[in-house]
């Protein structure tokens, strides 16, 4: 990795083994973006590829002789307002009224490593020769504001991280309105664009289209990353696929309003943007304060959608998530909330921890309902205080009986939010989210803490970290069920009010950190009613998250398929649950339950109790196979085969580093009868090594990636003793093992 600086007419080319990205200072002194792409010499400039012309009813700079108008050339932090009428990255209202701003070039620093961006979620690395960070200094000299932006590019794969942080240097204080993160001109827009869209039960589908002239734009504006929209989006070339083709990844850090857009202006150049959503956004800096934006990630791969997958998968597992956890392998759970809702007592946890143990589990976790009048979602939010109706001796109590058994015991927390009908809210009706004079929405009978209030944060705290102290507490799943409205709080003068959304997460992240400094050895899993804030700011705090509410197989599949765009294996919670599903009434086999959830972290959903001993003895085999096979499920490299979303047949799988091992899931959704004979083309294997492939033979690399992996079964019309009995919602796992070839001439 280098930085080559040209001081003369200051050019900057970050470089690494694949890529390089470079700037240069234009003439009128903004920062202007020349590459980004695959690596590419340096040279001493690069200005052939600064481009300029007069065109009519364009604004040049006053004695402009390169004819650069701000309007056409490609930019790195543009302001609205001075020539440039695509949509701006940093937007300063002024004292006087005045929004237009100017910057300019400064200067520069070189780092090695990358800073910690303090009180947000980052990438990180664990010694200077991974990254190098390029801070650039612009200023605005009339509204005295200045801006770091801040470039790491990592030493390996094609990765460079971005963000920026604003200071006011003048003597008023002004109000920024808009300071997203990451703003790159690309030169054309021959792209498809791929969001991650969905709504609850069903998250992050993938949706493609076109890029065009004009704005594509996705957007949270409910208070955290949503189901609705992911902040990650893939723009790949129109004839790039899974495997081959330019593809970028973009990536936000952050769990609350988002917007991310690729603005087509009418010559063709696209700009992608990312940041916090500008909408219901300002924040007022006083003379010498500091605004940090979260961090965003951009990932380049000329190898496809997976190769981009897996650069992302790799720096998330290794250099997003932290702590203890981030470097083992995800316990079996077993929680019990689709096994009893609010419907237990200790007797009854402890019946179903028991079976649990017998069938593997390592882990019990008790859901909702454990504390205050928490009988149903209408009451006790905010009351973290056990109830000794349901648990007598209370979560000391019970932790210590869980442990007994040999399980770990694991506790669902929703710090954010608290019901009307709770002790917490009766003594403090003003520490929730709301306008005075206002009715308050309500959403699951509860309403959200004002969490950018320091004293409720703290109260939240000290009661969740004594049960922490108290109880044998190896998990906690965190959970947050409902979008924010009415975003106001009672605390913060009028002119902070457009705070309060970003001041929400940081009380969020704020706590998160908190708990995990004293205590690093509790996994953290992160829910939002499943995935409604399956993002990569929460990855930073848990390892882990809920995926989605929607536990049934055949859905999962999709789901969990979606998901693996942007984030890894080891980060998906993904559950064996009872049938018929809970969410859509289906039945589906267990074996393709289990088979779904292997490609995650894997736990049960249920009481298994309630299963037949053929059933049981069936999960014992399920959680036995986990634990043989986790690591290489959870850490291995992810490939995407066949999407659920293009057919009645999917299929994925996952590959040791050293190419010694692999699994392959396949999966049909519904049986078809006399159909066409199916073959799944294998990836990430070694081509000249041999396979061993139970109940199947040996196989070459080559054969399996190139004359494909024969996976026909009965739906093709074969009849015999030894064809596979074809059924709905089927599913089947193939175990590769390097071995020595037996059934087979060397090829030479
Ligand atoms: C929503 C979560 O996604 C569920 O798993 C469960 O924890 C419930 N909340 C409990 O209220």
């Amino acid at each position: 990795m280098s930085v080559f600086i040209h001081e003369s007419h200051p050019t900057f080319h970050l470089q690494n083994d694949e890529i390089s990205y470079v700037m240069r200072v234009l003439p009128d002194g903004q920062l202007g973006q020349l590459y980004f792409g695959s690596r590419i010499h340096d040279r001493e400039t690069f200005d052939y590829l600064l481009e300029g012309a007069m065109r009519s009813h364009s604004a040049y700079p006053e004695d402009d002789q390169d004819l650069l108008s701000q309007e056409h050339v490609k930019l790195e932090y543009p302001s609205f307002g001075t020539g440039d009428y695509r949509q701006g990255a940093i937007e300063i209202l002024q004292p006087n009224g005045s929004r237009v701003s100017n910057f300019k070039y400064q200067g520069y620093d070189l780092l090695p490593g990358k800073p910690v961006l303090e009180g947000l979620p980052a990438t990180y690395t664990e010694s200077d020769d991974e990254a190098e960070t390029l801070v650039i200094h612009l200023n605005d000299s009339v509204s005295g504001a200045a801006i770091d932006l801040l470039y790491t590019i990592f030493a390996r794969g094609g990765i460079l991280t971005r963000s920026a942080k604003i200071t006011n240097n003048g003597s008023e204080s002004f109000l920024l309105e808009r300071a997203m993160s990451f703003c790159l001109d690309l030169p054309d827009c021959r792209y498809d664009w791929i969001q991650f869209s969905g709504s609850w039960a069903r998250e992050r589908f993938p949706v493609k289209r076109r890029l065009d002239i004009g704005t594509t734009e996705i957007e949270s504006l409910r208070g955290h990353s949503s189901h609705q929209q992911n902040p990650f989006v893939i723009l790949k070339r129109p004839e790039a696929d899974e495997f081959s083709g330019e593809v970028i990844g973009l990536s936000f850090v952050y769990s609350g309003n988002f917007r991310t857009s690729a603005q087509v202006d009418p010559y063709g150049v696209t700009r992608l943007m990312t940041g916090i959503n500008p909408t219901w956004f300002s924040w007022k800096l006083e003379s010498g304060q500091s605004f940090q934006t979260p961090e965003a990630v951009m990932v380049y791969s000329r190898d496809g959608m997976n190769g981009m997958s897996q650069t992302l998968h790799n720096l998330y597992r290794t250099r997003l998530v932290r702590g203890e956890w981030r470097d083992q392998v995800c316990p079996i759970l077993i929680n019990n909330w689709e096994a009893t809702y609010f419907d237990f007592n200790e007797e009854k946890l402890l019946h179903i921890a028991e079976k649990a143990k017998e069938c593997g589990v390592e882990l019990f976790v008790l859901d909702d309902g454990w504390f205050g009048a928490r009988r149903n979602d209408r009451a006790g939010l905010g009351d973290w205080v056990p109830c000794t109706d349901l648990l007598p001796e209370g979560i000391v109590g019970l932790a210590d009986k869980i442990t007994a058994l040999g399980l770990r015991f694991g506790l669902w927390i929703e710090p954010e939010m608290v019901n009307p009908d709770s002790d917490l809210y009766r003594a403090h009706p003003d520490w929730c989210l709301h306008v005075p004079g206002r009715p308050s929405s309500l959403c699951r009978g509860q309403l959200v803490l004002d969490f950018s209030r320091p004293e409720v944060v703290d109260y939240i705290h000290a009661m969740i970290a004594k049960i922490l102290r108290e109880a044998k507490i190896s998990y906690i799943k965190w959970d947050m069920n409902r979008s924010i409205t009415e975003c106001y709080s009672a605390a913060a003068s009028p002119d902070h009010q457009g705070e309060i959304f970003h001041r929400q997460i940081l009380g969020v992240y704020d706590l998160y950190e908190r708990l995990l400094q004293e205590f690093p050895h509790v996994l953290l899993e992160s829910c939002a009613g499943g995935g409604g804030r399956f993002d990569a700011g929460m990855l930073y705090y848990a390892p882990q998250a809920w995926t989605s509410d929607d536990t049934d197989a055949m859905e999962r599949l999709r789901i969990q398929y979606g998901t693996s765009y942007g984030y890894p294996l080891s980060s998906m919670g993904s559950h064996v649950s009872a049938v018929p599903n809970h969410q859509l009434n289906r039945t589906t086999p267990l074996k393709t339950r289990a088979e779904v959830a292997y490609f995650g972290s894997y736990g049960y959903e249920l009481d298994l109790n309630r299963l037949s001993a053929q059933e049981q003895e069936e999960v014992s085999r399920y959680s036995q196979f986990m634990k043989d096979h986790r690591q290489l499920l959870q850490y291995g490299t992810f490939y995407r085969l066949q999407s659920p979303f293009e057919g009645n047949e999917a299929a994925w799988m996952v590959a040791s580093e050293d190419l010694s091992e692999a699994i392959v899931g396949f999966y049909r959704t519904l049986s078809t009868v006399n159909q066409h004979f199916s073959r799944v083309y294998l990836k990430g294997l070694d081509p000249d090594a041999c396979y061993h492939i139970d109940g199947m033979g040996d196989f070459y690399g080559d054969e399996l990636m190139n004359a494909g992996l024969v996976v026909s079964d009965g739906t093709s019309g074969k009849v015999g003793e030894d064809i596979l009995p074809a059924s709905d919602f089927f599913s089947r796992l193939f175990i590769l093992r390097r071995c020595g070839c037996k059934n087979t001439e060397s090829r030479d």
